[in-house]
């Protein structure tokens, strides 16, 4: 059973799983992105925990800062950002229920929020197989990031 909550402290040990060299090309850690955060004090990102069977397994981000809008013109938008899911516990399909159930957390939390967006490598197989399963949408929009070109996707909430 898989469920979402604000990162709280106590959950840090829990998301303090390393990332192989492969993965890091794709994401930033939890402790990489919640130092990120702190140091800019950045009151628009909200760092969130998956959590399976009540085990902290996954981290993710919300943001709602200005990044979002190079990917989107949508103000009411929220971008998802650092997504990984404890190595350990990958394939299990714990990345997809998350994703999955991100949409109702947004819609409950923040009620304005109306669309998610985000931007995935395209050499990242298994996670824009995951969020193609979840129901974002990708139309043909790209960019390049820092890994390399990236597809930009989004679900409208
Ligand atoms: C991407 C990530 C979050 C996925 O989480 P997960 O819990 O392992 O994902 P799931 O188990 O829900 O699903 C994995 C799916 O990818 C599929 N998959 C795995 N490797 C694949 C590949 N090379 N090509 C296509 N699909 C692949 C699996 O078959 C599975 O799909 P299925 O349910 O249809 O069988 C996790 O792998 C991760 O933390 N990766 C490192 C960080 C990262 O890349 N984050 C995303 C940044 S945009």
């Amino acid at each position: 059973m898989i469920h979402l909550e604000f990162f709280k402290q106590e959950h840090l040990s829990g998301v303090s799983y390393a990332l192989d060299e492969h993965q890091m090309r794709f994401t930033a850690t939890a402790q990489q992105a919640l130092q990120s955060i702190s140091e800019r004090d950045d009151d628009d990102a909200f760092p969130v925990t998956i959590f399976e069977n009540g085990t902290p397994v996954g981290f993710f981000v919300l943001d709602f800062g200005k990044d979002k809008l190079e990917l989107t013109d949508n103000e009411n938008s929220v971008l998802v950002r650092s997504l990984s899911v404890n190595p350990q516990m990958q394939g299990k399909g714990i990345g997809k229920a998350a994703m999955l159930r991100v949409g109702d957390f947004v819609k409950d939390q923040f009620r304005t929020c109306n669309e998610i967006v985000l931007a995935v490598n395209q050499k990242n197989d298994s996670a824009y197989h995951i969020y193609l399963q979840a129901g974002y949408i990708y139309d043909g929009k790209t960019r390049i990031g820092r890994s390399g070109p990236q597809y930009l996707m989004y679900k409208k909430l």
